[in-house]
């Protein structure tokens, strides 16, 4: 039996998965991803950490759990070994306001550095977006830098508010 992932294979959007290089695929973070180079793909976003195989696993189990989490790879198979490639999430919040309305956060999206500039990273945020909107939420916002502020734009968002900050 093939391994599940972090939600339904039914959330990831055909096209995207017809728009990828032949030997890539759009789907759900598995467990096995560890193996993958997963969080080595996180490291071109910012400090991921010395995370050991059990961490991981917990935290993905806690994530499956909380059914909140859809966290998207997109895997690279075109030379045998799968490689994670790219990585994006969306984190689904559900509110009161507006009817108990669901908002979307995007975080994380991360690209390969060898692999930037092949429209993985757009493939990313149109996958995210087709999740966002068949599990009901009514936007999805995310925060960038100002250096990514044009990738943003040319994945369809528009500068909405300001982002602030407490560190702890
Ligand atoms: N500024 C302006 N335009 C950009 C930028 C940028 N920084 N990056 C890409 N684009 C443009 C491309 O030129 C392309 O335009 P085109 O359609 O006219 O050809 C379009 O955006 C789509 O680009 P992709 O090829 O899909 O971009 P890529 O796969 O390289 O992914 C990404 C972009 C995710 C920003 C990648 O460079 C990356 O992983 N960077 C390091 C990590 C990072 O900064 N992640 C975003 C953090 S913000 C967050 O997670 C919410």
């Amino acid at each position: 039996m093939a391994e599940q992932g972090l939600f339904s294979s039914d959330l990831i959007n055909p096209e995207v998965q017809a728009a990828l290089p032949a030997g890539y695929t759009a789907r759900a973070l598995r467990p096995s991803d560890y193996d993958a180079g997963f969080l080595d793909c996180l490291r071109v976003l910012t400090t991921v950490g010395e995370i050991s195989k059990e961490a991981f696993t917990e935290r993905y189990d806690w994530m499956a759990k909380n059914d909140s989490y859809y966290l998207l790879v997109i895997e690279d198979s075109s030379s045998g070994k799968p490689v994670i490639v790219g990585t994006g999430a969306l984190i689904v919040e559900r509110k009161f306001i507006h009817s108990l309305g669901l908002v979307g956060h995007i975080e994380d999206i991360a690209v390969a550095k060898d692999q930037q500039g092949k429209k993985l990273g757009l493939r990313l945020i149109q996958a995210l977006d087709f999740v966002a909107e068949k599990v009901g939420c009514y936007k999805t916002i995310l925060d960038c830098s100002e250096a990514n502020e044009g990738f943003y734009v040319k994945c369809g968002f528009r500068r909405a508010g300001l982002e602030m900050a407490h560190y702890y």
